[in-house]
């Protein structure tokens, strides 16, 4: 003890350099990219009419060409899915259908560094988190609903499930793997077939994912992929031979196509933006909330629909809390993607970039205190600090718009009614968060917040298990859980006893 005391007073004090973690970086070696990509059609590789160059938000390094899909090549994949849908899949057992998703689980959970490093490659995320939350995830979704296959007359006890067609997919580029994921697992076990579209910034992933279909051997046209931006999407919604679209994306985009699919009989769920509330009562533990409130806004760069954006919190704690928040907001480590030590990523693309610099500058303007942890971002690429506004009104776009980055509004309330009308306070309601040791509070919250998710002493928990969707302008429909399986069957309710 006496050697350890003497040591330490004469030692001169660290620098917080020498604290730092030293450089963890993931290899790219595990990830071998083509130099072009073809559309996925029939099983097949489709030579695009035209291309574009897809990069690394993280440093504007360019990493390979993709598909541009025109209407006429993703009416091919249309026709690919319905030619697979009559030709045998849709009349495949249930348990045989399951096979082949508990093949492409297995597949994903085989290649998960691949497919991880190349997710936070293109799209800027953690390595941390694609490796231990996209990743996991999107295997257990396919092992989920696997599961259902051949239990869909249970699921639906006398209502005779039958599979909708072809289902047109539209996924954003916050979470590529694990929405596709969301998106295709449950559409296969209820004897769908699928033409999806990624993002236009994170194709990638979904492009390597044709290898693990070609891998379990799934019949060709099940699955079709095509890339390419928002009129490759409209040309999937305005198709009229695909049957069902799921969409999850922004609010403005999912309402122009509810307006498309109006009085067409094309089955729709959206998943759309939110604005969620992480409220924090007095008798919370609050170095946990504070972890729940890293959680749910610096998480994904804030890039998340069910992000908790607002903090609500109970006026006599807020110093305390948001002192407590500001010093562990020093110790997120900001910068590249691929390495292991890295909590914020780069920002997905540069006009998110845009959009999020331009509500930070409205909320300095309308008034709110700003805080940004010292930190130094990276010259190239899209980078934004982490941020928390303190002195929000209710009125401020701040406090109002999904901004999706990692910029949180805190503001406060005195009472369980004051928090519940100001959390229930907006257009928005896709999820919230509640922290009290009271259980009965969190109940009697839990029934009256408007929101499809409500987390209790957590937040961002997801699990296949779980339903999850909107309220409001943050959609309708819900994946995940038996919920899922809903928008992707018909049912044949004319003998309602089973005839
Ligand atoms: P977006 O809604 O334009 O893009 C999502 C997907 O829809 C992409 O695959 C895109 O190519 C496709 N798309 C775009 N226009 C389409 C159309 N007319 N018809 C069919 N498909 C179309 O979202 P964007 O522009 O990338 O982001 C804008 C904002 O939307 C973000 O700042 C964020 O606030 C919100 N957003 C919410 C997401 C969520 O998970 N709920 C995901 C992505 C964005
Ligand atoms: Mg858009």
């Amino acid at each position: 003890m006496a050697e350890l005391e003497r040591t330490r007073e004469h030692a001169p004090a660290p620098s917080p350099a020498e604290w730092s973690y030293a450089p963890a970086p993931e290899s790219r070696e595990v990830v071998s990219l083509r130099e072009r990509y073809g559309l996925y059609v029939g099983g097949e590789w489709l030579e695009p009419s035209s291309t574009y160059t897809t990069i690394s938000p993280a440093d504007e390094s360019e990493l390979a060409e993709v598909g541009e899909a025109t209407p006429e090549e993703v009416d091919a994949a249309v026709r690919a899915a319905r030619g697979a849908f009559e030709n045998g899949w849709s009349a495949l057992p249930g348990a045989e259908r399951a096979k082949y998703l508990f093949r492409i689980a297995r597949i994903i959970q085989e290649r998960s560094r691949e497919l991880a490093v190349l997710e936070s490659l293109n799209g800027g995320k953690p390595i941390k988190e694609s490796r231990d939350v996209d990743l996991p995830l999107s295997a257990a979704h396919f092992f989920y609903y696997a599961g259902w296959a051949d239990k869909l007359e249970y699921a639906f006890p006398n209502r005779r499930p039958k599979p909708v067609g072809v289902a047109g997919q539209i996924i954003p580029w916050n979470f590529p793997l694990l929405m596709l994921a969301w998106k295709i697992a449950p559409a296969l076990a209820c004897g769908n077939t699928v033409v999806l579209k990624p993002a236009e910034t994170t194709p990638l992933t979904a492009l390597l994912f044709c290898d693990v279909l070609r891998q379990a051997e799934l019949p060709p046209g099940v699955v079709n992929i095509v890339t390419g931006d928002g009129s490759t999407g409209a040309a999937i919604v305005k198709h009229e031979d695909v049957d069902k679209i799921a969409f999850t994306g922004s609010t403005e985009v999912g309402k122009a196509i509810q307006r498309e699919l109006a009085g067409t009989g094309t089955k729709l769920t959206l998943e759309l933006g939110g604005k969620a509330a992480n409220i924090v009562f007095d008798d919370a533990a609050l170095d946990q909330a504070v972890e729940g409130i890293v959680n749910g806004i610096y998480f994904n760069q804030g890039h998340v629909c069910c992000a908790g954006s607002r903090l609500l919190v109970q006026e006599s704690i807020a110093e305390p809390l948001v002192a407590k928040l500001k010093r562990r907001l020093e110790t997120l480590r900001v910068g590249d993607p691929l390495d292991k030590n890295t909590d914020v990523g780069a920002i997905n693309s540069r006009m998110q970039l845009e959009k999020i610099e331009e509500l930070v500058a409205a909320g300095r303007e309308e008034g709110a205190e700003v805080y940004q942890p010292p930190c130094r971002l990276p010259e190239k690429g899209y980078w934004f600090a982490p941020t928390v506004f303190t002195n929000v009104a209710q009125s401020y776009r701040i406090a109002q718009e999904e901004i999706f980055g990692p910029v949180l509004s805190v503001l406060t309330f005195r009472t369980p009614d004051e928090a519940l009308e100001k959390a229930n306070n907006t257009m928005y309601g896709l999820s919230a968060g509640v922290w009290s040791e009271k259980g009965s509070r969190i109940l009697w919250m839990a029934e009256r917040l408007r929101a499809g998710v409500v987390w209790a002493n957590t937040y961002n928990r997801f699990d296949p298990t779980s339903p999850f969707g909107g309220y409001k302008e943050s959609g309708f429909g819900r994946e995940g859980g038996r919920h899922g399986l809903e928008p992707y069957l018909a049912f044949d309710e004319s003998e309602p006893w089973g005839g």
